[in-house]
């Protein structure tokens, strides 16, 4: 074991001297204080891997020295050394978290068994931990530990504390709100995580939605409405599906970010603004600046720093972490015992595809706790592209599969509108009902989307 730093507290100064003779000649560094005041204030000032304590101390005696590290939450083991026939008082000692009790008078042999013991279980504790909290799981609310997700987790504490605004890419589920609600977290900003959806807000209300409003700026405005960006005022607004934003909109966003005022709706007023953005879609970037979709002036603006989410197909290694902590999650909340995955089982979601990535397979692991009623996860318990041989492939051709194209009344309008309500339902069903994600494979926006959805009322 490498040298460790010992503080040794003790009233008397040849009690000190004998420790410190006996735990230098182990190997180790040792440091001296008198009572607890002084032992505090060395604690505070230098990094000590283990204490060594008398109890009975004039000022501030042992056990009110636990008590003070306990409290400023530093995690250093102590030893208290108590006098024979003061039992009582070393089990007050080790309630309040002291590692080991040593009685007097002692052999030395026994302080350095105790110290060796001490410092190898404090060194357990903190791998424990550590694997634990970072490596076992992921970081924050995060679950991943593939080197694909670290160094998303990496770049996140990197970006968060600046001002920088930030665009989020990647396919739908794959966890771009929870990395924007990361980079809010992580930042230091005291205000609001506002986030918009800009794709599900009908274009006529996502002025007021982004801006506010005063009484009578329109027919309905009935009274004065605080809008996003102002709420977000000190914090965050997260920008959710900005290509989706009527290119008004986006001028005027821009104008926003460069003035750093807004201006709510039919008020001639304008009202200062700490804005931070961070934006997100699941589009081509590129293209979306390309085909005019998003501005290129306020893309400039918006994406000074990029973060791309990975796909959850690209990270395999991280699939049974997923898995596991959804069948857990959800376990807990249906108050039932989390049920087992079967490797086979498990072999199968490795080798899928995941189009709709860690929010699918959360969908998938909730449908199975559900259905599971054994404790362990079977390939019965999956859905049909999960659990059929051929892995990977989409239930949803058949969708068409056994249309009789040509068959019945042809009645054009009729006939169309079955069908798009039928490829509507296979792309709700192949997105695991992530509207975002549906519209994309429809090759449609997901404002014509919720229309359609709307007017065939199908799904929620
Ligand atoms: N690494 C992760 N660990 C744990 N949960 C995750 C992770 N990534 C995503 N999730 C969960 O999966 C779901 C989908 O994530 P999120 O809504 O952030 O995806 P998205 O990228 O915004 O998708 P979309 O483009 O469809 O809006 C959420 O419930 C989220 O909490
Ligand atoms: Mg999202």
């Amino acid at each position: 074991m490498s040298a460790k730093r010992i503080l040794i507290v003790d009233d008397e100064a040849k009690m000190r001297r004998i420790l410190e003779l006996s735990l230098k000649s182990m190997g180790n560094t040792v440091v001296e204080a008198s009572d607890g005041m002084e032992a505090l204030s060395i604690v505070e000032k230098q990094p000590i891997d283990l204490v060594l304590t008398d109890l009975r101390m004039p000022r501030m005696d042992g056990i009110a020295l636990l008590a003070a590290l306990r409290e400023q939450g530093v995690d250093v083991p102590v030893i208290v050394m108590t006098a024979y026939g003061t039992i009582d008082t070393a089990v007050a000692a080790m309630k309040l978290g002291a590692i080991d009790y040593i009685i007097r008078p002692f052999e030395m042999e026994t302080v350095e068994m105790a110290v060796t013991r001490a410092l190898a279980m404090q060194a357990a504790q903190r791998e424990n931990r550590f694997l634990r909290e970072e490596v076992s799981r992921g970081w924050g609310e995060f679950v991943g530990t593939s080197a694909a997700m670290q160094s998303l987790y990496e770049l996140i504490r990197q970006v968060a504390p600046t001002r920088s605004n930030a665009f989020i890419v990647g396919d739908t589920g794959t966890g771009k709100e929870l990395v924007a609600r990361a980079i809010h977290e992580a930042s230091g900003r005291t205000g609001l995580f506002v986030p918009i959806n800009c794709a599900a807000i009908p274009a006529e209300l996502l002025e007021s939605e982004l801006f506010g409003h005063v009484k009578g700026a329109f027919t309905g405005a009935v009274r004065d409405r605080v809008g996003k960006c102002e709420l977000a005022s000190g914090g965050t607004v997260f920008l959710d599906e900005i290509t989706e934003m009527p290119a008004h909109l986006q001028v005027k966003l821009l104008r926003v970010l460069q003035e750093g005022c807004i201006e709510r709706l039919g008020s001639n007023g304008t009202i200062p603004v700490d804005l931070r953005v961070v934006s997100a879609t699941n589009r081509d970037l590129q293209q979306a600046v390309e085909s005019g979709a998003l501005r290129r002036d306020l893309y400039f603006r918006l994406n000074v720093v990029r973060i791309d989410v990975p796909r959850l197909r690209d990270r395999h290694g991280d699939i049974a972490l997923l898995a596991n902590h959804f069948l857990h999650k959800h376990a807990l909340e249906l108050g039932r015992a989390t049920p087992r995955l079967m490797s086979h089982v498990l072999q199968r979601l490795e080798s899928y595809e995941w189009p709709g990535n860690v929010r699918e397979l959360e969908n998938i692991m909730e449908r199975a706790v559900v259905l599971c009623r054994s404790g362990e996860i079977t390939l019965a318990h999956l859905p049909a592209e999960l659990s059929s041989e051929s892995p990977g492939r989409s239930s949803s051709s058949s969708a068409l599969a056994d249309d009789p194209a040509i068959d019945g009344p042809l009645d054009l309008k009729a006939r169309v509108e079955g069908l798009e309500c039928r490829l509507i339902k296979a792309a709700l069903e192949r997105s695991a009902n992530n509207k975002a994600a549906a519209a994309r494979l429809l090759g449609i926006s997901e404002r014509t989307l919720w229309y359609k959805l709307k007017m065939y009322k199908v799904g929620s």
